[in-house]
């Protein structure tokens, strides 16, 4: 089987030697040495690369990074949040679990992101807007800022597999989840342009200086996972390259699809900063789509439909009480319905790319 996605995570060999370190010094965690080298570390190199400097606070996980980016804008019970019905479901849940109320808002057909026209015209139906970076892209964050301040709003951007290229957007959140692109095993980070006083508290219970000062959760990296995203960013640009190529290799032996077909465009994808964390497929034609599910499955190759169904089609989500939808959303579930995953990741031969665009060809060829 070839899978749709594979971690490119270091190796026991580079890591032996920090977790070593971890065996002598015996600090497992708590905001250990090497969390706070990964913190330091991860700010200077966001700042190389874009040239703006922001303050870091890891946590364990994306769906931790949304829901300490939430608890410091003191989100709970009462507070509305807009969520693009285009998805992974942590999304919404980070905020579900706090209390929240969920305002489901439509997407643009394009692109995938929460649809600005639609979130400026019901702007009095919510207090926070999570705009997502959809499978990656890049949000049009200039847009997205200036609705947050004119309209009084708060912005929280997640950006789950977009680190470290994309630029900051309010509040912004990544996950270091196995298969992202910089993945650590779990992890995530909250990267903000100033520091957030309260924001390393809430990831330890709310503590400060031994009492409890403000909400908290145990968000907290520990110290394995620092050692990894340590050894993980020394090979960030090289994993970066590799996963380009790839992008690139597919893409070419994708050539006889319309250029439709690609749900990134060539303009998101010759850019530098792009993480190519997926490589997704775009079909009018639903039957394309069960022909191809099919014949991957007799040719023991990987697919995965992003984010299908979305987040209102899902059971526990439609009938909550918590969720309502701004319109009726039918750009997302269309998108859902048309868009497909392949197999993208850096341990993909020759011989693969080969298989899956002959697999494609023969169902593209017969309909
Ligand atoms: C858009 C989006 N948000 C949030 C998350 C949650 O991240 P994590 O798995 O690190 O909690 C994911 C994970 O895939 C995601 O794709």
């Amino acid at each position: 089987m070839i899978p749709v996605l594979v971690p490119d995570l270091p190796t026991a060999d580079k890591l032996l030697p920090f977790f070593k370190e971890i065996d002598h010094s015996k600090h497992y965690t708590n905001f250990g040495q090497f969390e706070q080298k990964l913190t330091a570390d991860l700010e200077r190199h966001y700042f190389n690369l874009h040239n703006t400097s922001a303050k870091a606070t890891l946590t364990n996980s994306g769906t931790s990074a949304l829901q300490l980016a939430l608890l410091s804008l003191n989100a709970g019970p009462g507070t509305r949040v807009l969520v693009p019905n285009f998805t992974f479901p942590a999304t919404v849940t980070a905020a579900l679990t706090l209390g929240c109320e969920i305002v489901l808002g439509d997407v643009d057909d394009k692109t995938g992101f929460l649809d600005i026209e639609d979130a400026l015209s019901h702007s009095s139906d919510f207090d926070i807007m999570i705009p997502v970076a959809c499978m990656g892209k890049v949000l049009p964050c200039n847009d997205f800022i200036k609705i947050a301040n004119e309209q009084n709003k708060a912005l929280i951007s997640d950006c789950a597999p977009a680190f470290p290229y994309h630029p900051l957007c309010g509040l912004t959140t990544f996950s270091f989840h196995a298969t992202k692109p910089f993945g650590i095993g779990e992890g995530g980070l909250l990267l903000n342009e100033q520091e957030i006083r309260s924001a390393k508290q809430i990831t330890n219970f709310g503590f400060l200086e031994h009492q409890v000062n403000s909400i908290g959760n145990n968000f907290k990296l520990n110290e394995y996972s620092a050692a990894i995203g340590l050894a993980q960013l020394t090979r960030l640009t090289e994993i970066g390259q590799q996963r380009k190529t790839i992008y690139q290799k597919l893409k070419d032996s994708l050539s006889y699809l319309d250029e439709t077909c690609f749900f990134y465009s060539d303009d998101e994808t010759i850019l530098e900063n792009f993480s190519y964390p997926y490589f997704i497929l775009r079909f009018d034609d639903p039957t394309i789509i069960e022909a191809i599910t099919t014949q991957f499955q007799q040719a023991k190759i990987g697919l995965r439909r992003w984010y299908y169904p979305t987040i209102i089609e899902h059971p526990y989500f439609s009938n909550h009480e918590r969720i309502r939808s701004l319109n009726d959303l039918k750009t997302s579930k269309k998108l859902a319905s048309q868009l497909i995953g392949i197999p993208m990741h850096n341990f993909l031969t020759d011989s693969d790319i080969k298989l899956i665009s002959k697999n494609i060809k023969k169902v593209i060829s017969h309909v």
